[in-house]
């Protein structure tokens, strides 16, 4: 990228977020449709709002409605989806928030592509590990049973694969545990890495 030259401000992240008495991090909430990614974060967030928090939750199809609305489902799409929703999230992060992503994001090159851009302790993969069962149960959506008669392609879980993260760095079944406790753990671990 020559003659394209960062310019470094003066204000910068550790201000920003010191003003903010946070450190700034993502929080990547990963796993099936209906595992209760959108669910958890959303109270995640009123939590740490209540705590005097800034946070910004990114979540979903809201994004491809906006800034990803020119792209489709291919697998090139998707990629270049969770590489723009990555970006958006270090932007957030820069700027001192608490940012939580709510996004299926089945793969891991994806994750870990994410991952690469931020600093090595602002990345928190919050894998929500609620078996297929109990998601295809729940189906908030309606969207399994459309995936299994054939009405959807390439679901995830379905007829495409979700790959199991290696170290997420909280782990959370929605089958054995409620809101509530999935939110203690998520805020306990936050505590604990002294990001709050
Ligand atoms: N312990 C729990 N934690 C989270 N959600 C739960 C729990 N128990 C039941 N649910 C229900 O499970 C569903 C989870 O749906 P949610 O929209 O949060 O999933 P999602 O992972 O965001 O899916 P998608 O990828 O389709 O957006 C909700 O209807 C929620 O009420
Ligand atoms: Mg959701």
């Amino acid at each position: 990228m020559e003659n394209i030259v960062w310019h470094k401000h003066k204000v910068e992240k550790l201000e920003r977020s010191k003003q903010k008495k946070q450190k700034p991090c993502i929080l990547w909430f990963t796993g099936l449709s209906g595992a209760g990614k959108s669910t958890v974060a959303d109270a995640v967030e009123q939590k740490l709002f209540e705590l005097g928090h800034h946070t910004y939750l990114l979540d979903g199809d809201n994004v491809r409605h906006g800034l990803n609305k020119d792209l489709g489902f291919s697998d090139a799409d998707r990629v270049e989806n969770i590489r723009r929703i990555g970006e958006m999230a270090k932007l957030f992060a820069d700027a001192g928030l608490i940012v939580m992503s709510a996004f299926i994001s089945p793969f891991r090159s994806d994750r870990q592509m994410v991952r690469d851009l931020v600093e090595e302790k602002e990345f928190v993969e919050v894998y929500i590990s609620t078996p297929l069962s109990t998601c295809e149960e729940r189906d908030p959506k309606g969207l399994y049973k459309k995936a299994r008669s054939g009405q959807i392609k390439n679901f995830t879980g379905i007829d495409s694969d979700y790959e199991v993260p290696h170290h997420p760095e909280v782990t959370l079944n929605t089958a054995e545990l409620n809101v509530n406790e999935c939110v203690d753990r998520v805020i306990s671990y936050l505590k604990q890495n002294e990001i709050i």
